[in-house]
C-alpha cells in the first residue's frame, strides 16, 4: 500500500453545482466528522443538469483545480450530472483519488433490490447519459432498469416545496410510468431529491424502497479512505471550509436547508479563472 502518511491531515475536497452537494457533505459530515472538508458550490454557473457533457466537463475541470490548489488528499464529485458526465474524463487527468455518486448509488440500489427491477430519476443530464443504467448492467447484467428525468424537482427543493399540494402533483406526474413498472427500488439519483423523500415515497408507496445516493457516497467515501490509509489521524472535529463562485450569502440561507444546520464562512472563488 501506497504510504500516505504525509496526507492525511488534507482535506476532503466535495464539489457540486451548488447547494445541492450539500445533501452529500452532510452525510460524510455524520460519517466522517473528524476530517477536514473544503466544499466547492459552482452556484455562478448552476445548473449543470440541462447543460451538454462538454461544458460539464470543462467545469469539471476547473472546479477539480481550484480544490487541488486547496490542497486535497481526495475528491468527492457529489453531483449526479458531473459524476454522470465528467468523473472517467477527470479521473484520467488527475492523480488525486476521486468516487462520484453514481457507483455508491447503485451498489446500494442492488443490495436493496429482490425483485431486480430498479427505477432511476435524476436530472437531464443524468438520464441522458444512462451513467446509472451503464453501471448497474455492469455490476449485474440481469437487472431491468426504468428511468425518468425530473428536472422540476430540483427547483421545488430548492424553493422549500417540499410538502406542498403543487410538488404532489408535479411528482404523480413524473413517477406515473415508472411507478407502473413494479420496481421495489428508486434511486435519488439527483443531489436534490433527498429534500423530497417524503412525497416521493408517499406517491410510489410501502413496497420501493429509496435509495438516496448521498448517504451510499458517504460510506463509499469512509471506505475508499481505509483502503488507501487516508483517514484523519485527529481525534477532534475536522474544520469545514466553504467556497462558492456566486452569491455566498444566498449560499447560506438556502445551504441551510440541504445542510440541516448553519453554514459559517462562504468564500467567494473567480472559478473562470481556473
Ligand atoms: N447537482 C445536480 C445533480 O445532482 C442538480 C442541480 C443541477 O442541475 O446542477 O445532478
Amino acid at each position: 500500500m501506497r504510504d500516505n502518511s504525509g496526507h492525511r491531515n488534507k482535506a476532503i475536497g466535495i464539489f457540486d453545482s451548488g447547494i445541492g452537494g450539500l445533501t452529500v457533505a452532510r452525510e460524510i459530515f455524520r460519517l466522517l466528522p473528524n476530517e477536514n472538508v473544503v466544499y466547492f458550490g459552482d452556484t455562478g454557473r448552476y445548473p449543470y443538469g440541462p447543460r451538454s457533457p462538454e461544458i460539464v466537463r470543462k467545469f469539471a475541470r476547473q472546479d477539480v483545480n481550484f480544490l487541488i490548489e486547496q490542497g486535497v488528499k481526495f475528491i468527492v464529485v457529489a453531483c449526479n450530472t458531473a459524476s454522470s458526465l465528467a468523473l472517467e474524463y477527470i479521473k484520467r487527468i488527475y492523480n488525486v483519488p476521486m468516487l462520484g455518486v453514481i457507483e455508491p448509488g447503485a451498489r446500494g440500489a442492488i443490495e436493496k433490490t429482490a425483485s431486480n427491477r430498479i427505477g432511476v430519476i435524476g436530472t437531464h443530464g443524468t438520464i441522458s447519459s444512462k451513467a446509472y443504467d451503464k453501471c448497474l448492467r455492469a455490476l449485474d447484467g440481469s437487472l431491468k432498469i426504468y428511468s425518468r428525468a425530473c428536472p422540476l424537482f430540483v427547483a421545488l427543493a430548492e424553493e422549500g416545496y417540499i410538502d406542498r399540494p403543487a410538488t404532489r402533483l408535479i411528482a404523480e406526474d413524473y413517477l406515473r410510468d415508472i411507478k407502473r413498472k413494479s420496481i421495489d427500488t428508486l434511486i435519488l439519483g439527483c443531489t436534490h431529491y433527498p429534500l423530497l423523500k417524503k412525497p416521493i415515497a408517499d406517491i410510489m408507496g410501502r413496497g420501493v424502497r429509496l435509495i438516496d445516493s448521498a448517504e451510499e457516497t458517504a460510506r463509499a467515501t469512509r471506505q475508499a479512505l481505509l483502503e488507501s490509509a487516508l483517514t484523519s489521524p485527529s481525534a477532534g472535529p475536522g474544520k469545514r471550509q466553504f467556497f462558492v463562485s456566486d452569491s455566498p450569502d444566498k449560499f447560506k440561507k438556502v445551504g441551510q436547508l440541504f445542510l440541516g444546520k448553519k453554514i459559517g464562512k462562504v468564500g467567494l472563488v473567480d472559478i473562470n479563472s481556473y
